[in-house]
């Protein structure tokens, strides 16, 4: 039985807007679940309502076999971690800690234990007569959750986080609480418009865009699989180039707005699905090759736009009337400055083609 099943559920926010409608999804037992997208797509409203801070417009929320519709967040059996860590400025590290517990009525020396036993897992011993403004943010964060481990909830929901934290403590937490999860084995529901975030920590990643799943699937599936143009150019750093192509002869596609040939030959039988001649085509920036211009290779010639230096690789950016691209190359960087004729090569068995009016992905 999943963890926690959302069946059908609609939210309509007063003033008329409709954050989510009919919207189902399975949580694992003991699964990382996370769930990513952008700004307003509905991710927090999701964890509130599985937490009972909001109230359904219809459907139904399970935790495990109970029907929590009308089960106050309290009884509900969830720690919820939210971006600002919402410590209680008066108390201590270890009275913060131990606060829900207190609530709950747990006798002094268990209080104690419980505390302690969490202070150790997340190495915050020595801070617990500390004031939460002598903490720095990591620190805080991890009282924060240490909050929600203490009390050994049914499930934890993460709404983001670690935004609050600078580039490199964001980097360091986000291993801490994927330890924290092979440790604790807790199911956890973890909200982030952060792609990065999403592909290093999740057991499986749920994409939304306006309340809608886009896809659902282990990090490397919706990667190599994506369903369609939403999910291609949303995962990945830099993410999939997504480019204008009309088909031609069946096995043959011409990149909008030059004459630019692409062969499809391999593709033939994804192609047969297809009604009409435009296309999108996918391809990442690491799949694509830049060659000599003399190379027979070469799909076509571009002038490189820009090219950025990374150290380890350099990426390389071109125009075409239709867009740009960004190329992802390990070639000494003196061959590739901006400015230069490269030779571009687009290998089809990494082509991903997309319906062009409605995003699907073709094949998948
Ligand atoms: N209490 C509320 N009343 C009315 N509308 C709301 C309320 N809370 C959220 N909304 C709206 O619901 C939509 C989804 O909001 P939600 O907070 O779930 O988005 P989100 O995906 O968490 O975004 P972000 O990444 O910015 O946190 C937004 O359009 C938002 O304006
Ligand atoms: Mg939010």
């Amino acid at each position: 039985m999943p963890a926690i099943q959302l069946r059908n559920v609609s939210k309509v926010f007063e003033g008329e807007t409709i954050v989510l409608t009919d919207f189902s999804l399975d949580i694992e037992e003991g699964e990382f679940l996370v769930l990513v997208g952008p700004s307003g797509c509905g991710k927090s409203t999701i964890l509130r309502l599985i937490a009972g801070l909001e109230e359904l417009t219809s459907g139904e929320i399970y935790i495990g076999d109970k029907m929590v519709n009308d089960l106050p967040p309290k009884n509900r059996d969830i720690a919820m971690v939210f971006q600002n860590y919402a410590l209680y400025p008066h108390m201590t590290v270890f009275n913060n800690l131990a606060f829900g517990l207190k609530l709950s009525k747990m006798p002094k020396a268990e209080i104690e234990t419980q505390v302690n036993e969490a202070a150790r897992t997340l190495e915050i011993s020595d801070l617990l007569q500390r004031m939460p403004k002598q903490l720095s943010g990591g620190q805080k964060q991890r009282v924060a959750l240490g909050r929600a481990i203490v009390r050994k909830p049914a499930a934890f929901l993460f709404d983001e986080p670690l935004s609050n934290l600078d580039a490199k403590l964001r980097v360091q937490m986000r291993a801490e609480i994927k330890a924290l999860h092979a440790l604790l084995k807790t199911t956890t529901v973890y909200v982030t418009h952060d792609q990065v975030e999403a592909m290093t920590m999740g057991d499986r990643i749920v994409i939304l865009n306006d309340g809608i799943i886009q896809q659902v699937g282990s990090p490397l599936d919706i990667y190599h699989q994506p369903k369609n143009t939403f999910v291609a150019g949303f995962i990945g750093t830099p993410p999939m180039n997504l480019l204008p192509v009309h088909l031609e002869t069946g096995d043959k596609a011409a990149i909008e707005g030059t004459d630019f040939q692409l062969p499809l030959t391999s593709l033939v039988d994804k192609l047969k699905s297809v009604e009409g001649n435009e296309l999108t085509l996918g391809v990442r920036p690491e799949d694509i090759m830049l060659v000599d211009p003399g190379d027979k290779r070469a799909h076509f010639h571009l002038p490189a736009y820009l090219a950025e230096p990374l150290g380890n690789e350099t990426l390389v950016h071109f125009k075409l009337p239709s867009g740009e691209f960004v190329a992802r190359s390990n070639a000494p960087l003196s061959s590739l400055a901006t400015g230069k004729e490269v030779g571009v090569h687009f290998p089809e068995e990494k082509l991903h083609l997309f319906d062009r009016e409605t995003g699907k992905a073709f094949g998948s």
